[in-house]
């Protein structure tokens, strides 16, 4: 199942999340007992995260390659490596289990004597096999590897890979009293007022989930709606709305809110959502192309579809499903609609633009000609460490938010990694 995934996601650009949505997602995974799921989920986040090593030692361990049209046999190797280095399964079960699946797929059949002599030779020469390669520059493809070094630099492009080795830790936003809760739940306070916790295990179990005291949000997502100042009584509207962690925020702090998104579906969630947690907000289903507000508001919220790469510590499929092409189609949207909130918000109102990417193309450099194509209609209103958390580190020379994996997410803490984020404010004269 992990194998035939891995395929989907690689080469068919299937996210991996789709694979794994209960309705519409990959059939064979229905059959699948719970902890089924989760080993060929953490099976396949070993895989995507580790993905250049595992190519490189393949090379290798393969004098001649791979012919072409053999199956899945690629795929299969794949999988059992990511069991073998970088999970806690024996070898001798990883190597049988892929030699028996050769042997079950026809085009692969022929070369089931490679799977298991290759794999056997991994567990004998581990050592040497695995020596000497740059783990943390080797999994990200070429393309977003050049980007982080144009735009960060060496050290940070290399950490920014580092941090994408570890799954990210579970961050939640509480209604109120984080403090209260972080001590309830044993966790700590992150970003400006994100309770993280460390364990493990389905969060419908933790306490205060099914009195809707809390949702999950990374510490970093949090941060935009902070930026919108004091929110009691504010007409704003969500663009972007859904699933809806900032719409949340947004009516838990007293807002009047308006949620915007182009998805039926992902709006269902929302709405489910907010009922979870008792708040009530106004929701529209339209493409902010074609849409028009009766009145403008008083704060407008974009959190506009993006590459995503700031979420790779959630999403290890990112880096092998995006292309440089996408990023260049999605900052063409993200401008078309970052000028139309200009003719939604009041005179004096807020506009914060948000993503959750690392590519300055969707933040830094969208944020800039938008100043300028508008120069006449917005005032930039730099961000102060003050307003996320006391976090200065976050913040740039020009008053961006700009959030990185590698970052700390709590002062003075040892508290790595938030996801990457962008956030950019804005004033209507
Ligand atoms: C980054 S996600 C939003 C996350 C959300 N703000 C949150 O905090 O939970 C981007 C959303 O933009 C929506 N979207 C993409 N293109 C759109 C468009 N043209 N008009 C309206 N919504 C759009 C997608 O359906 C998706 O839900």
């Amino acid at each position: 199942m992990a194998a035939d995934i891995l395929g989907n996601v690689v080469y068919k650009k299937r996210p991996l999340d789709g694979e794994f949505d209960a309705a519409s997602g990959h059939s064979g995974l229905r059959a699948l007992a719970g902890n089924d799921r989760s080993l060929v989920r953490a099976i396949l986040g070993a895989a995507l995260r580790h993905r250049g090593e595992i190519s490189i030692i393949l090379d290798r361990l393969l004098d001649r390659g791979i012919p072409e049209k053999t199956g899945r046999v690629l795929d299969i190797l794949h999988v059992a490596i990511a069991q073998m280095l970088y999970l806690d399964i024996p070898d001798r079960a990883a190597v049988s289990l892929a030699v028996e699946h050769a042997g079950a797929d026809r085009r692969a059949r022929p070369y089931k004597g490679l799977v298991n002599g290759v794999l056997r030779r991994l567990g004998r020469e581990r050592e040497d096999v695995t020596a000497d390669i740059d783990a943390d520059t080797v999994n990200t493809p070429d393309w977003l590897m050049e980007s982080w070094l144009a735009a960060y630099g060496a050290e940070t492009a290399r950490e920014i890979a580092r941090a994408h080795q570890t799954e990210a830790a579970l961050d939640l936003t509480v209604k109120s009293d984080p403090q209260g809760w972080a001590e309830r739940l044993g966790g700590q306070i992150v970003g400006a007022g994100s309770v993280r916790l460390t364990r493990k295990g389905p969060v419908e179990a933790i306490e205060g989930f099914e009195d809707g005291e809390w949702w999950v949000q990374d510490a970093a997502a949090a941060l935009p709606v902070h930026l919108l100042g004091d929110l009691r009584g504010v007409k704003a509207a969500d663009l972007c709305a859904a699933p809806g962690g900032k719409t949340a925020q947004l009516a838990a702090a007293g807002a009047e809110v308006t949620a915007v998104d182009i998805s039926k579906g992902r709006l269902k969630r929302l709405t489910e959502n907010m009922a979870r947690l008792g708040l009530t907000v106004r929701t529209i289903a339209s493409d902010l192309r074609n849409f028009a507000p009766d009145e403008p508001f008083d704060a407008v919220l974009l959190d506009a579809p993006c590459g995503a790469t700031g979420t790779i510590r959630r999403h290890p499929d990112l880096p092998w499903t995006k292309q440089a092409y996408d990023i260049e189609k999605l900052s063409e949207i993200q401008s078309d609609l970052l000028d139309r909130t200009v003719g939604w918000v009041k005179p004096g109102g807020v506009i914060v633009y948000c993503t959750c990417s690392l590519e300055p193309e969707e933040g830094e450099a969208q944020a800039a000609a938008f100043a300028e194509r508008r120069a006449g209609q917005v005032r930039l209103e730099p961000i102060e460490a003050s307003e996320v958390g006391g976090l200065g580190h976050l913040i740039t020379e020009t008053g961006y938010l700009r959030c990185l994996p590698c970052h700390e997410a709590g002062a003075g803490t040892d508290l790595k990694g938030m996801d990457g984020f962008f956030a950019a404010r804005f004033r209507r004269l």
